[in-house]
This record gives C-alpha cells, sequence and structure tokens, in this order.
C-alpha cells in the first residue's frame, strides 16, 4: 500500500492505535514474562519518534519529496511492528523478531522543513548521523542526542540555532569538532533550560586527534550556571577546562566522568557547593587524588565535598595513591564505593561522619583502615587484600567480606566487639580454620550466607532463633547431618556442595513452621530424609539435584508439606518414584531434569494437582516418551528439553491428557518420529526447536507427521509459525 493513498494523517492514528496496543496490559505481560521492560520501552520510544515527525509533517502538507520518501519507508515499518504486536498479544513473538523489526536508520534529509517540530528523541535508535541543518528547527524543546558530523551542514554549529532545548541534552561524536571556535557557535551558555548535559567523544581511534583541540573544545562547550548534571566520556585533553569544578556552578548535583584517558589528574570537584552524586571510572593516567580534588590552592576556606552524599570510583587501572588528609572532607557522604582498582594501595579517608555504605572490591593492594564510620550499616569488601579496623562500627547490619585475611580479621573482629546490631553476614572463600565466638552466631543474625569455607565450625549446641536465612556452600565439612531444631525460624534454607553432608536431623513431631524455600544440590553422600517426613507447613519452594544417593523424596508430602507448589528434582540418579502418602494439594509444577529412573518408571501416583511439567535430559536411555498412562492427567502445559537419545514421542502417553493446551518439544537431537493417531485436540500450542530431524518432517508433505498434528492452531517450528 503506497503512502499516497494513506496519507499521514491516517499513518499517525494508527501509530496511536499502535501505541494503546503497546499498553495493553496482554503486551505488558507479555513482555514482562519476558523480563524485557527496555525493549518496550525502546519500541515505544522509537514510535514516539516516529509519530512526532508524522505530526509535524501532516501540518505542514509534506511536499518534500525526501520526507515523503522517509514516510514510506515508515508506513512499511509501522505495518511491520502492528504484525509483531498482533502476534505477541497472542503470547507468539520472541524478543529477538521484535528488536530486530525497527529497522531506521537514518533520518529524512528533508527534516529541516519541519519547523514546528517540538520532540525529537533518537536515543537507542541506530541513527549514525543527523539531518543537515537541524539549526533550522529553533521551536524543538527536546532533542535528546545530537550526533555531530564533519560536513558543515550538520556540525555542532547548528545547535546555535536551538536556542529552546530544555532537559536532557547529549552532544555525541564530539571528535568531530576541529576548532573551537565552532564549539562555541553551538551557543551552549545560552541554553539556560538544559538541566543535564553529556559531551561524549567516541572512544578508540583516536591516532589524528590533537589533545589540545580537545582541551580548546571543552572550554568552549562551557555551559550555563543552572546546570544541575554533566556527564563528560570520551575525552582525551591532558586537563579539564577551569570552568569544570567551579564553585558557580551552585545547583549542580551530579557529575560524572568516564574514559578521559589522558587526565592525570582529576579537577578539583571539591567546591561544588550542591554536589551530592559523583562518579568516575576509566581515568587510566590517573595515578594520584590529592589535595587539589578537595580545594583549589585559592579558596581553602569551604569544607570540601559539603553535599556529597555518594561517591563511586571504579575501573581506574592505575590509581595508586590516595592522599585523603584533608580531614574535614565528606561530612555527609552516605556512600563510597571504590571497585576494581588494582594498584590502589591507600589511603581510605579516616573520619566519614555520615557514612552508611562502604563497597570496596577488587582491589587487591589495598592496605587501609575502615574509615571511622559511626554511622556504617553496610560493608561490603572483596577480593581485596587487608584492611584493618581502628574502630569497629558498632551499628553495621550487614557485613560481605570474602577471601582469608578478610574473613579473619572480620571474625576476629566480631569475637572482640560482639556487635549487637548485625543482621547480615556472608562470608567468603577462607581456608583457614574458623568459628564463632564461644559457637554462638552473633545473636541479631537474620540472614548467614558462607560459601568456600571448609574448616568453619558450626556449632549445632545452640538454638538460633532469629536466623530466618542460611545458606551453606562449600563449607562446614565438619558438619555431617544438619538438626533443624537448632534453627527453628528459618525461612529459607540452602545447601549446596557439602561433600560430607549426609542428612537433615529433626526430631519427633518438631516442624519448620516458617519454612518457605528448601533447596539442596551437589550433596554426593546426602543419603535420605528424616524418615518420619519432613513437617514444613509453610514450605512453597522445594528443589534438589546432584545427590546421588539419595533414593526418595520426604514421605508424606501431601500432609506434611501442605503448601508446596513447585519441586525441582534434577540429577538424582537413585530417585525411582515419587514418595507414598500422597502429594501436595497445590502442587502446580514440576521440574525433572536427567532422572532417568524416575522418567521410566510405570507410573506416577496422585498426581492429579500438578499442571505444568518439564521434563530434561539427557536420559541416555530414554528412546521412546512418554510411557502410556504416566504423566499426570491434568497437565496443561508438558515441556521436554534435551533428551539426548528420544528417538521417538509417543501421543500415546498423552492422550489421556484432555486439558493439554501446550506442547513444547526442545534439543532433542535424534527425535525423528511421532508414534500414535493423533496429538489430543486440546492442544492449542506446539512448538519444537532444536530437534532437526522431526522438524524436518513438520510440513504438509509428510504423510505421517502432518495429519498428527495439522488441527494444532499454533505450530512453530524452529522459531517459525507455520
Ligand atoms: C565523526 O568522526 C568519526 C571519526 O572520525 C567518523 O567515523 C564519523 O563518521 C564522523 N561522524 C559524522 C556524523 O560525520
Ligand atoms: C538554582 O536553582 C534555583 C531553584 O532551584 C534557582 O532559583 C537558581 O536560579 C538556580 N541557579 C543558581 C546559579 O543558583
Ligand atoms: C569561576 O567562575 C567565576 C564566575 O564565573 C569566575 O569569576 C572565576 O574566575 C572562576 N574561577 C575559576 C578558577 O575559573
Ligand atoms: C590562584 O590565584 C592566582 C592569583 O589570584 C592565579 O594566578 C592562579 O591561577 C589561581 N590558581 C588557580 C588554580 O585557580
Ligand atoms: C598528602 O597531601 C599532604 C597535603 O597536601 C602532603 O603534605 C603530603 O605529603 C601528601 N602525602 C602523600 C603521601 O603524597
Ligand atoms: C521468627 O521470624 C519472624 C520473621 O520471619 C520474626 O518476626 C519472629 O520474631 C521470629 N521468631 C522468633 C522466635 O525469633
Ligand atoms: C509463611 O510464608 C508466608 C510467605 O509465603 C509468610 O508471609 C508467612 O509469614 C509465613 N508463615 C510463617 C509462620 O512463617
Ligand atoms: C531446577 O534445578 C536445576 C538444577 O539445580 C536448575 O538448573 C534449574 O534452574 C532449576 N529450575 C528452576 C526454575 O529454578
Ligand atoms: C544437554 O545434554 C547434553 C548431553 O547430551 C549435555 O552435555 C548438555 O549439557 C545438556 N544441556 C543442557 C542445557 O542441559
Amino acid at each position: 500500500m503506497a503512502l499516497a493513498v494513506i496519507g499521514g494523517a491516517l499513518l499517525s492514528a494508527f501509530i496511536g492505535v499502535l501505541f494503546d496496543k503497546l499498553a495493553s496490559p496482554e503486551f505488558v505481560n507479555f513482555i514482562r514474562g519476558k523480563k524485557s521492560d527496555k525493549l518496550l520501552q525502546k519500541m515505544k520510544r522509537q514510535l514516539l519518534v516516529v509519530k512526532v515527525v508524522l505530526a509535524d509533517a501532516e501540518k505542514r502538507q509534506i511536499t518534500d519529496s525526501n520526507v515523503k520518501e522517509w514516510l514510506d519507508l515508515l508506513n512499511d515499518i509501522v505495518y511491520e511492528v502492528d504484525d509483531l504486536l498482533d502476534e505477541a498479544s497472542t503470547k507468539a513473538a520472541t524478543q529477538k523478531e521484535l528488536s530486530n523489526c525497527i529497522k531506521l536508520t537514518k533520518l529524512p534529509s528533508g527534516m529541516q522543513n519541519l519547523v514546528n517540530l517540538r520532540h525529537l528523541e533518537i536515543l537507542h535508535t541506530p541513527i549514525k548521523e543527523m539531518p543537515k541543518r537541524m539549526g533550522k528547527l529553533n521551536q524543538l524543546q527536546r532533542l535528546d542526542t545530537y550526533i555531530v558530523g564533519k560536513h558543515i551542514e550538520n556540525s555542532i554549529k547548528e545547535l546555535g540555532g536551538l536556542p529552546n532545548l530544555h532537559g536532557s541534552f547529549s552532544i555525541e561524536e564530539l571528535e568531530n569538532v576541529t576548532k573551537g571556535e565552532e564549539a562555541l557557535e553551538a551557543r551552549i551558555m545560552d541554553k539556560k533550560h538544559i538541566t543535564h548535559l553529556s559531551l561524549e567523544w567516541s572512544i578508540g581511534n583516536d591516532n589524528s586527534i590533537n589533545f589540545q583541540i580537545e582541551l580548546e573544545v571543552l572550554s568552549k562547550l562551557q555551559p550555563h550556571q543552572d546546570l544541575e548534571s554533566l556527564f563528560i566520556r570520551g575525552y582525551k585533553g591532558t586537563r579539564f577546562p577551569e570552568w569544570v569544578g567551579n564553585f558557580s556552578y551552585q545547583n549542580l548535583t551530579y557529575l560524572y566522568f568516564h574514559n578521559c584517558k589522558n587526565c592525570c589528574m582529576l579537577p578539583s570537584l571539591g567546591q561544588l557547593p550542591s554536589l551530592k552524586f559523583l562518579r568516575i571510572s576509566y581515568m587510566k593516567s590517573v595515578k594520584t587524588i590529592d589535595a587539589g580534588f578537595y580545594k583549589n590552592e585559592n579558596c581553602s576556606s569551604v569544607t570540601p565535598f559539603p553535599s556529597l552524599e555518594w561517591l563511586h570510583i571504579f575501573d581506574m587501572p592505575c590509581w595508586e595513591v590516595w592522599n585523603s588528609s584533608v580531614l574535614e572532607a565528606f561530612p555527609v557522604l552516605k556512600d563510597l564505593h571504590i571497585q576494581n582498582c588494582p594498584n590502589l594501595r591507600g589511603d581510605l579517608p579516616k573520619h566519614l561522619p555520615s557514612l552508611q555504605t562502604l563497597l570496596v572490591t577488587n582491589c587487591e593492594l589495598l592496605v587501609s583502615s575502615v574509615p571511622r564510620a559511626p554511622t556504617l550499616r553496610t560493608l561490603e569488601i572483596r577480593d581485596s587484600n587487608t584492611v584493618v579496623f581502628h574502630e569497629f562500627p558498632l551499628l553495621v547490619e550487614s557485613i560481605e567480606v570474602e577471601g582469608g585475611p578478610m574473613v579473619e580479621s572480620m571474625m576476629e573482629a566480631i569475637t572482640n566487639i560482639q556487635p549487637t546490631c548485625l543482621q547480615s553476614l556472608t562470608l567468603q572463600n577462607c581456608l583457614s580454620a574458623i568459628s564463632f565466638p564461644s559457637d554462638r552466631l552473633p545473636a541479631s543474625l537474620k540472614t548467614l550466607d558462607i560459601c568456600g569455607l571448609k574448616k568453619l565450625k558450626l556449632s549445632m549446641q545452640h538454638k538460633h532463633e532469629l536466623l530466618e536465612s542460611l545458606s551453606i556452600k562449600n563449607s562446614c565439612d565438619s558438619v555431617m547431618s544438619l538438626p533443624l531444631a537448632t534453627f527453628p525460624n528459618l525461612s529459607t534454607l540452602e545447601i549446596k556442595d557439602c561433600e560430607n553432608m549426609k542428612s537433615l536431623l529433626v526430631s519427633g513431631s518438631e516442624s519448620l513452621k516458617s519454612l518457605n524455600y528448601f533447596h539442596i544440590s551437589y550433596c554426593p553422600n546426602f543419603v535420605s530424609f528424616p524418615r518420619e517426613g519432613l513437617s514444613a507447613p509453610n514450605l512453597t519452594s522445594f528443589s534438589v539435584s546432584h545427590c546421588d544417593k539419595l533414593k526418595s523424596l520426604p514421605n508424606q508430602m501431601g500432609t506434611l508439606l501442605p503448601k508446596m507448589e513447585y519441586l525441582n528434582i534434577s540429577n538424582c540418579h537413585q530417585i525411582e518414584s515419587f514418595p507414598g502418602g500422597g502429594m501436595p494439594p497445590n502442587l502446580g509444577t514440576i521440574e525433572i531434569s536427567n532422572c532417568e529412573k524416575l522418567l521410566s518408571s510405570k507410573t506416577w501416583v496422585c498426581m492429579d494437582m500438578v499442571t505444568s511439567l518439564k521434563v530434561q535430559g539427557p536420559c541416555d536411555g530414554i528412546n521412546t516418551f512418554p510411557e502410556e498412562g504416566l504423566l499426570p492427567p491434568y497437565l496443561t502445559s508438558l515441556c521436554l528439553y534435551n533428551l539426548s537419545s528420544l528417538e521417538t514421542f509417543d501421543c500415546k502417553g498423552i492422550l489421556h491428557l484432555m486439558s493439554l493446551r501446550a506442547l513444547y518439544i526442545e534439543s532433542c537431537k535424534k527425535l525423528e518420529n511421532i508414534a500414535g493417531e493423533t496429538m489430543p485436540v486440546s492442544i492449542i500450542k506446539l512448538s519444537i526447536e532444536g530437534c532437526p530431524l522431526l522438524q524436518k518432517r513438520c510440513h504438509k508433505k509428510d504423510r505421517e507427521i502432518w495429519p498428527k498434528i495439522c488441527h494444532i492452531r499454533g505450530i512453530k517450528i524452529a522459531g517459525r509459525w507455520i
């Protein structure tokens, strides 16, 4: 259909409809389910561009041939999107198809004629250059990004004609500005309504760059004094111009410097009165941060960084020295993150009176003491050298440390101080023999997460009433059975990779009243659950995997685990059947991976409540599946995945599933046949992917396969609907 017929008005009305579809609950849920809110946002943004341009084109009665041509292209795209949305709302499109659907790479060259245009967003589109003479769009208020071109007509000078820009604005590819004078013509200083400014040079291919020019350009891009937020990225000058950090930016609250690789010194930023957030990353030439960072030599009166709450410095490969001797700095700093600074030796600031969170990771050479920080709540130190405490933060609530020296010094600190507010403790990777003071966990502890502490002695003598979450991974070799009575209030229990763990101990009619989530995996010697069964009235999710010696699931699940909804069994080769005594009434979803004996059994009893089943391989012995009468009768969804020896899918095994709606068969390389007469009529979706032999046969010409599946409304083969 040609654009001449559609016309601008119609097309933009149509886009309105698309917008509504994007906002429809079905579509939103579909996209949410795919965890791709971003994709949704992106599509909306792209359609928005289309919409505003169209609205304007309409007003002006399209005559320009370039605009027309472009609208033609848009027209196609819009219909393509619409098709996809229709598919998506019937839960049919895949993410990939959606993100490929918009191929807009160029704005029309006649854009300058849209003189009433007020709003244009191009961020996250693959547009590579701006149309010529954008400076004529003098009504433009919102333009998120301008990509500087080399041609005079799409150079930075064009920005001089856009006095009304509001809000956030980025200038990209600033390397294409070759004279400071040109930058001045952009009249950035006059654009009083820009609140967030991002100045970006491309990263890479900088052979022919004259660093002096970049300094000149940045000098001339000085923004107005009401600016609130500034981001400088990829700047290759050796120093920053004077305006950066000048105290006259009274409203500047957010600053980010990234990848300015030739700057040896950070600008002096401590005098910015409102600066709240400061982020510095990948400044490759910075070796030292010293007094100059805090104050300019000429104004020494004010407290440096009087409003800074949040300082994140990361990916600084050459940074060695932090001379933080300016004592009174950072009076309100709450959040300090230092990450990936492998050469940093010292020193953290000594006193941070308002600090709440300290995070130090991958600073292998750092030798410093933790700042005196009476209000510290969260402390995380990983992959870093010893950091010592001169004064342990008494109110600390959450500690996460990794590595032998750090774990040891933390245990020592805990022993000496006995912190009373500690709620969450994570300890990782320490080979030494360690234990908690007097064999007791800190009394206030609610979450304990230990990983790679094989010699940790975890005593079971005393009850830990408050503990709600316990995770033991590759740790506590001395513990062979876990007496659950020790942790009466657990809601989450995770045990992984514990070679010596044999069993859970439950005495008598003990009940884990709060247990909600239980997961045990990679415990090769774990043999059994308590014979009386495991009583956990509140358990909803249960998962066992890679427990080679385990012969059965806990007994009496139906009565002892009445709330269980989800069961995941994987790589438990000895388990032959579901346990006796009935299954939990709310058990809706079961996943079974590589449990051949369980799949080879003749019947699974008492499974009427299960509606969703996923069976995963390899299960080398299984050539035909499913056995007649095996599967739970009220399944609505069945998924077979990666059954490496499966050759035949047997319809007789699903004929009794009167409610089956969706069947997914994936990555079964040897699958070639469908046996039995036909698939149940209730199926509305069949998806086959990664099964090359069977896929070859799923078409009308295959007289054997086709009649068995042709009644299914939605058939998707290798991602395509047929
Ligand atoms: C800007 O310069 C870069 C690097 O020289 C070049 O690749 C790019 O095409 C230029 N951009 C425009 C829009 O001219
Ligand atoms: C800062 O913001 C306030 C309003 O929040 C405004 O009145 C003032 O003019 C802005 N600029 C400067 C330099 O203070
Ligand atoms: C900071 O800005 C003010 C006002 O624009 C100016 O007078 C002063 O010279 C600047 N200071 C520096 C160090 O550039
Ligand atoms: C400090 O002030 C002197 C004279 O007022 C000036 O020459 C010098 O450039 C200033 N230094 C800085 C870093 O602004
Ligand atoms: C740190 O800065 C202070 C004050 O500028 C100076 O006296 C001291 O020598 C510096 N220390 C290091 C290790 O650079
Ligand atoms: C058990 O945990 C709950 C929160 O899940 C908490 O409110 C309760 O106080 C704890 N019980 C005991 C006995 O500590
Ligand atoms: C049972 O679990 C629910 C959450 O699934 C929780 O809100 C409730 O407090 C738990 N009951 C007990 C006794 O822990
Ligand atoms: C089920 O358990 C297996 C093995 O631990 C795991 O890979 C899988 O992600 C689990 N499934 C879900 C939905 O958690
Ligand atoms: C699928 O099965 C093969 C063995 O046939 C195995 O090597 C592979 O890890 C399995 N893939 C997944 C994702 O489970």
